[in-house]
């Protein structure tokens, strides 16, 4: 290309695999742009959201859920532990791994400092039963710790019982029913109010082939049972299915691509098929940032299936606290406009924060694939809403939120812009924010759907995780809205005036000043690996040699070839090894006094060569 032409903008799908790490301060401040938010709708949002939180609080009570997680929320020790203990009893086998866990999470805690605290007398209840359990498992002085002794014998399968009843019960507040069937008749309820649904087969991460068949077995029968309920001519009025990709593949990873891909196409291509045939809506959720690009190769090799031409329901999640969300939507508008077809495009702020924290900071990563200040998320929420709502009807927004700052900005653009109430949806999560969304259906019409989760209590465990990690962070609008300490102002606050917070420290600086962390990379992201393939390019080709090292003349043996682990036809180079003939000779160099007779005669010999070249 002549040198004075300028370099064409990257497009989007090319820009998801080079910006996971972006700059996040710079990708904010594009997002505030396309925001394209005046003061003015700023304070009328604002204010329009300050009023549904007091309706909120005024017309209806808080779940347990809710008044639990307000009481014991991640900003507590008690509420760490407890998480923690949700998070590993579910998994925990045997009897006395439970009771060690308990014991471990429940003793040390203070639960009194919470008693008489919540407005819900079945979450004082379960203070005091935490109280008293963790009295009775804290060891202590005699004469009590005999009693307590006898106590604990006695009680811990009762204890071990109500706690895992209890995180039961919790879970039980997510899932909308045991099968698909008895979920669908729960459904009829909250449908014929008009709400419709996406049914959630409970399932992710298959570790194995067999897991992977199950999962998809339980999408095929669960489209087969809804499309039996789907009446309507425009999919969108219709219940509809979402499924998980890691559902469906034991190798979903990008170091797998070949082999996740060979899994994938053809499952997801078949429901695709299948929902497509029976009218329903099919989405694929979104999860790890790792697995964007991926899942992108995968649904649009599915989408290019000529039998889904005039389907209008395959839809697609996009998460706003990615900081390449904006060129995924990007990506799905050009998409569906090569199609000729509309695409669903649910918009979430994101269920994995707290995965992808964790994973960039113990990979020691220079940056952060998601935003990491809350505000940040919200904002990018509102931007990638506006350029959704231009891309109606090519694309059918669907706003998952159950935040009402969100939700009330949304519908002052919907109508800045003339989008009409029927080109797009609310959506929540079952057991979520039902008065916030009820207080949109009936307050102005907006169609809600219900993302409904289905299954056994067993494949409930990582969901149930997400939804408690972001249920307990107090910056959450669920955890604020029950807490009466937080003005509504506060809890409707505009994200675009948020006060700055300090940056999440990063890789090498993790431990600063303390200490350095080591440096690591992501081999997962397509712009670390071609950095390191850069890297490597000029000694692509090279052939190296390695042999001993030693300070004279001695047999070597036989030089072998070295080829690369993932390429046997790659020879790297040639490697000479020692024989011990070779160390016999080192050793008598190092040490002529000690060598065997013809070993040290060699050696002489060479020092006198040596002293005759340099004194002729
Ligand atoms: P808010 O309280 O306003 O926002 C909470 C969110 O803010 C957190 O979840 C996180 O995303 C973000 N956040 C919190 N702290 C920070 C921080 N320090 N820095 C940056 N961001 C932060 N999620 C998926 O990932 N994939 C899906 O496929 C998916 N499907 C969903 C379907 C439906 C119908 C719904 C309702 C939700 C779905 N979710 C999915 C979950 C969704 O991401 C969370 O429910 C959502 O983030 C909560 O946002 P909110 O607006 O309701 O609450
Ligand atoms: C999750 O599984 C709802 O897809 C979202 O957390």
């Amino acid at each position: 290309m002549p040198k004075d032409l300028p370099t064409p903008p990257l497009d989007s799908r090319t820009r998801i695999d080079t910006d996971q790490y972006a700059d996040p301060g710079a990708v904010l401040q594009r997002l505030r742009g396309s925001a394209a938010l005046s003061d003015a709708d700023r304070a009328a949002i604002t204010k329009r959201a300050t009023r549904l939180v007091e309706t909120l609080r005024r017309d209806t009570r808080p779940g347990l859920m809710e008044v639990f997680l307000a009481e014991y929320g991640l900003s507590t020790d008690e509420g760490v532990a407890l998480m923690c203990l949700a998070e590993a009893l579910l998994r925990v086998p045997d009897a006395a791994t439970i009771d060690a866990l308990i014991e471990d999470k429940i003793a040390p805690s203070d639960w009194s400092r919470h008693l008489g605290h919540a407005a819900s007398p079945l979450v004082n209840a379960s203070t005091w039963a935490l109280l008293l359990t963790g009295r009775v498992l804290d060891g202590g002085a005699k004469p009590a710790h005999i009693l307590r002794h006898a106590i604990r014998r006695v009680g811990e399968p009762v204890i071990r019982a109500a706690v895992g009843r209890a995180m039961r019960e919790l879970g039980a507040q997510f899932v909308l029913g045991q099968d698909i069937d008895s979920a669908m008749r729960r459904a009829r309820t909250q449908e014929a109010k008009g709400y419709t649904y996406s049914y959630d087969m409970l399932g992710e991460a298959a570790q194995t082939e067999p897991d992977a068949q199950r999962y998809f077995n339980a999408y095929t029968a669960a489209i087969d049972a809804i499309a039996k309920a789907a009446p309507h001519k425009d999919v969108r009025s219709n219940p509809g299915i979402s499924v998980k990709l890691s559902a469906l593949s034991a190798r979903y990873d990008v170091l797998q691509a070949d082999r996740a891909m060979a899994d994938l196409m053809p499952r997801l291509g078949a429901l695709a098929r299948q929902a497509a045939a029976s009218g329903i809506g099919l989405n694929v959720d979104a999860e790890e940032a790792d697995r964007l690009g991926l899942s992108l190769d995968v649904i649009e090799r599915v989408l290019d299936d000529p039998a889904l031409a005039g389907w209008d329901g395959f839809g697609v999640v996009v998460q706003a606290y990615g900081l390449r969300a904006m060129h995924v939507i990007d990506w799905l508008d050009s998409t569906a406009a090569r199609l000729g077809r509309r695409l669903m495009v649910r918009l979430v702020k994101g269920a994995y924060w707290d995965t992808e924290i964790k994973r960039a900071q113990t990979a020691g990563l220079a940056g952060y694939p998601v935003f990491t200040e809350k505000s940040a998320t919200d904002i990018s929420y509102i931007a990638c809403a506006r350029r959704l709502l231009a891309a109606a009807p090519r694309l059918y927004p669907q706003f998952a939120t159950h935040n009402a700052q969100s939700a009330a900005a949304i519908l002052h653009m919907a109508d800045q812009d003339g989008v009409a109430l029927d080109r797009f949806e609310f959506q929540r999560l079952h057991g979520m924010g039902a008065a916030l969304h009820e207080t949109l259906r009936t307050e102005t019409g907006a169609r809600c759907r219900i993302y409904a989760p289905v299954g056994a209590h067993r494949d409930l465990l990582a969901y149930l995780v997400r939804r408690l990690l972001e249920n307990g962070a107090n910056s959450s609008f669920v955890n604020q809205i029950v807490d009466g300490d937080v003005p509504a102002a506060t809890v409707a606050a505009d994200p675009f005036d948020a006060p700055k917070v300090a940056p999440l420290p990063t890789g090498c600086d993790l431990f600063a000043p303390t200490r350095q962390n080591a440096m690591g990379f992501d081999l997962r992201d397509a712009a670390t690996t071609a950095a390191l393939k850069a890297a490597r390019a000029p000694f692509r080709h090279m052939r190296w040699t390695a042999e001993p090292q030693i300070a004279c003349a001695a047999p070597f043996g036989q030089a072998e070839p070295v080829v690369s682990p993932s390429d046997l036809a790659d020879v790297v180079g040639l490697v000479t090894t020692a024989t011990p003939d070779t160390v016999a000779a080192a050793v008598a160099a190092a040490r002529p006094w000690d060598a065997p007779p013809v070993a040290r005669r060699a050696v002489l010999d060479r020092a006198a060569d040596a002293l005759e070249a340099a004194h002729p």
